[in-house]
């Protein structure tokens, strides 16, 4: 299982699955409710958690119930890439506290920042040189004083 793997199943569940079957897999989407005669079930049901791998594959290849078979528009390999990211879906959706590494938190720490966070303003002022920030302020006043006189004309 290579990365790579995973990231083409990803791309390709998306194109072809999640119009029907939604990107998380859990059946709620609105293509089956125009028209289908049953909504898909979600990934994330207990039985087709269980399901081997074999399965996913098989309804691909022959379709199911009122979901039409994709053998003719997905390569065997591309199938085999989509299952293994459907299993990789349902795992991250089931994921405990025992699945995290060591060493990291959930949901992750969020970034420090130094000063008041999101501006951005002290960063920049660091990097303005004193001998800038004069002549910017000089001008604000200027444009201010116009302002002021116009509006007395
Ligand atoms: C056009 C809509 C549509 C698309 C696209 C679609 N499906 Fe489905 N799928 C359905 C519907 C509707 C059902 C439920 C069928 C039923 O119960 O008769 C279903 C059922 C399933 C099931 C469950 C079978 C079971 O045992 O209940 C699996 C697994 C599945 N689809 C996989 C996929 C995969 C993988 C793709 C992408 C390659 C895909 N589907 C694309 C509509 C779609």
């Amino acid at each position: 299982m290579t990365k790579d793997v995973l990231e083409r199943g990803r791309e390709r569940v998306q194109h072809l699955c999640a119009p029907c079957h939604s990107r998380v897999g859990d059946g709620q989407w609105l293509h089956p409710s125009r028209g289908f005669a049953r909504k898909p079930p979600s990934f994330h049901d207990q039985r087709l958690q269980k399901a081997p791998l074999g399965y996913f594959y098989d309804v691909m290849s022959n379709g199911f119930g009122v979901m039409p078979d994709y053998a003719s528009q997905i390569s065997p390999q591309d199938r085999w890439k989509i299952v293994a990211y459907i299993r990789a879906l349902q795992l991250s959706q089931n994921a405990t506290k025992a699945d995290i590494p060591a060493g990291q938190t959930v949901p992750s720490t969020p970034p420090r920042f130094r000063g008041q966070p999101g501006s951005g303003r002290n960063a920049f002022q660091r990097l303005i040189p004193k001998t800038l920030r004069t002549p910017l302020r000089n001008l604000r006043n200027t444009n201010e004083r116009r302002h002021h006189s116009t509006s007395l004309i």
